[in-house]
């Protein structure tokens, strides 16, 4: 998809259709005021008769007779002031391009919704290369219809780089999700790592994968616990970007890369499992944040560490009740082999200190309670540091791709305490999404991290949440590319 700014006016744009955002309650302003009255009052008209009230994500095409170059007019919600954050922007754009190519379109202009804003530019675009995105993509029969082209209106001039850049992490979030959607069958842990070769190639990153053997010689006993019961060797995969000035600062973003999730002896219930092929989502958003970070030459070094393997019941399999010893010499009880989340992200972030990073963010699709807690609209988050902390949120926000903190109290530690060894890995009864974090804070020694818990945000499976688009939805990935950029903005 090709996308520019034009200053022309949007009646004389020449495109198959002009997308107007409509807030709920509020009249026409800017450019959208002076279509309307290009239109005779079209758009005034439908929203007096009801017919479109700017809900979120309502979206209401309109045939222009005429009247202007565009053949139509869609009006698409944004919902109510107080409610539109960054997200919900993007969101909506996501669900007007699904919208747009259903129609047939392939040429689309957006309008902006009054005078322009830091954000709204990248907001608009990110939502509209998001919306492009296919699930389809094993599907046999004549391919949906794409954008060809997109044209920002009245965002003013001289934005280009935004554009640029927008394009870029839309087009990053898009290959977090389709990593989220491929068959497990294709997207072994293997596989995986060429996926963090290709991005080493064309970034010229350094790149290493550990196999079974360099595993076992650096005693990564979780992650090799975990593989046990699947055919498929783990890997354990670091992709280095160093900053092209000396940087104390190290970065680690370590993703959860399990590749199908079954639970392993602790089987998960048939109902469902398939989702589990999309256990990899933290993966998928460090390695296509680590794409976008390394392509921008941001003076910070970054790591993006990915533990990859499968979750699987075979006969060599992990049992409840082995005791594991962790690459940094704690002993965990495996009282559930289906939280093994927490395992290999354990061994992984004492593998990323052993790489000298400074600061630790994981991504994991790590408990199922994310869902209940704060449900598909938000990640949660655990964190031990403030100042980390902050940069995260302020980068959630930025990047609309939220994150909300839940309280890590000193309360929750007894319950990571096994009878038999230093830690227990589940069985604590409540609190399910914060304990599966202060666990994994357990091992690292101190450093500032935030965990990120995508369980539930990184794929909207609830039917009924139609505010939020259904699927996979790479989120984490714009937080870590904005948030790369935060803490490189400090440093400049
Ligand atoms: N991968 C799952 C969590 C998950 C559930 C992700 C639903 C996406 C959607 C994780 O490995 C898991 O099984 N977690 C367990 C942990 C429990 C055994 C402590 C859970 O949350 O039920
Ligand atoms: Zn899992
Ligand atoms: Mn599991």
């Amino acid at each position: 998809m090709r996308a520019s700014l034009t200053q022309t006016p949007a009646a004389q744009l020449e495109v198959d259709a002009v997308a107007v955002p409509v807030v709920a309650g509020e009249a026409l302003a800017g450019p959208a005021a002076d279509l309307d009255q290009a239109l005779s009052g079209l758009i005034r008209e439908a929203f007096d008769g009801g017919e479109h009230r700017g809900r979120v994500n309502e979206v209401l095409p309109l045939n222009t007779a005429g009247r202007i170059a565009a053949r139509r007019v869609i009006l698409f919600g944004l919902g109510p002031r107080p409610d539109l954050d960054g997200q919900r922007l993007r969101f909506a754009h996501h669900e007007l391009v699904r919208a747009v190519r259903a129609y047939g379109h392939r040429r689309l202009a957006v309008l902006q919704r009054g005078a322009p804003t830091e954000g709204d530019l990248k907001a608009a675009i990110e939502g509209c290369v998001m919306g492009s995105w296919e699930r389809r993509s094993r599907q046999t029969g004549p391919r949906p219809i794409r954008l060809d082209e997109l044209l920002l209106a009245g965002f003013g001039p001289g934005r280009e780089r935004e554009v640029a850049e927008a394009l870029e992490v839309g087009d990053a979030v898009n290959q977090a999700r389709e990593w989220q959607n491929m068959p497990p069958n294709e997207l072994t842990p293997e596989a995986l790592a060429q996926e963090a070769r290709r991005i080493a190639d064309r970034h010229g990153l350094e790149l290493e994968v550990l196999g079974q053997a360099e595993l076992r010689a650096g005693g990564y006993n979780l992650l090799l616990g975990v593989a046990a019961g699947s055919n498929l060797p783990p890997r354990l995969i670091r992709l280095s970007y160093k900053a092209p000035d000396a940087s104390d600062t190290r970065l680690a973003m370590i993703g959860k890369g399990i590749t199908f999730d079954s639970g392993g002896i602790s089987i998960k219930p048939a109902d469902g499992m398939y989702k589990m092929k999309g256990d990899m989502a933290g993966a998928a958003a460090v390695l296509a944040a680590m794409d976008v970070i390394a392509g921008r030459r941001l003076p910070v070094d970054v790591m993006a560490v990915v533990a990859a393997t499968e979750n699987m019941p075979g006969g060599n399999a992990q049992r409840p009740g082995d005791v594991v010893t962790s690459a940094n010499g704690k002993t965990v009880e495996v009282v559930n082999t289906d939280a093994e989340g927490r395992l290999v992200l354990a061994d992984a972030i004492t593998y990323a200190l052993r790489h000298a990073a400074t600061h630790l963010v994981d991504l994991a699709t790590l408990t199922g309670g994310a869902k209940v807690a704060i449900g598909h609209a938000a990640t949660a988050a655990v964190a031990n540091d403030e100042a980390l902390w902050g940069l995260v949120a302020r980068a959630a926000d930025r990047a609309g791709d939220r994150a909300w903190r839940l309280p890590a109290y000193a309360e929750y530690r007894v319950l990571l305490a096994s009878k038999t060894a230093d830690l227990k890995n589940s069985e604590y009864g409540e609190a399910s999404t914060i304990t599966g974090g202060m666990f994994i804070q357990q091992f690292v020694e101190d450093r500032p991290w935030v965990h990120l818990d995508i369980a539930a945000s990184s794929w909207n499976d609830n039917d009924d949440l139609t505010t939020v688009p259904r699927g996979p939805l790479g989120s984490g990935t714009r937080l870590l590319v904005e948030l790369a950029e935060l803490i490189s903005a400090s440093r400049r």
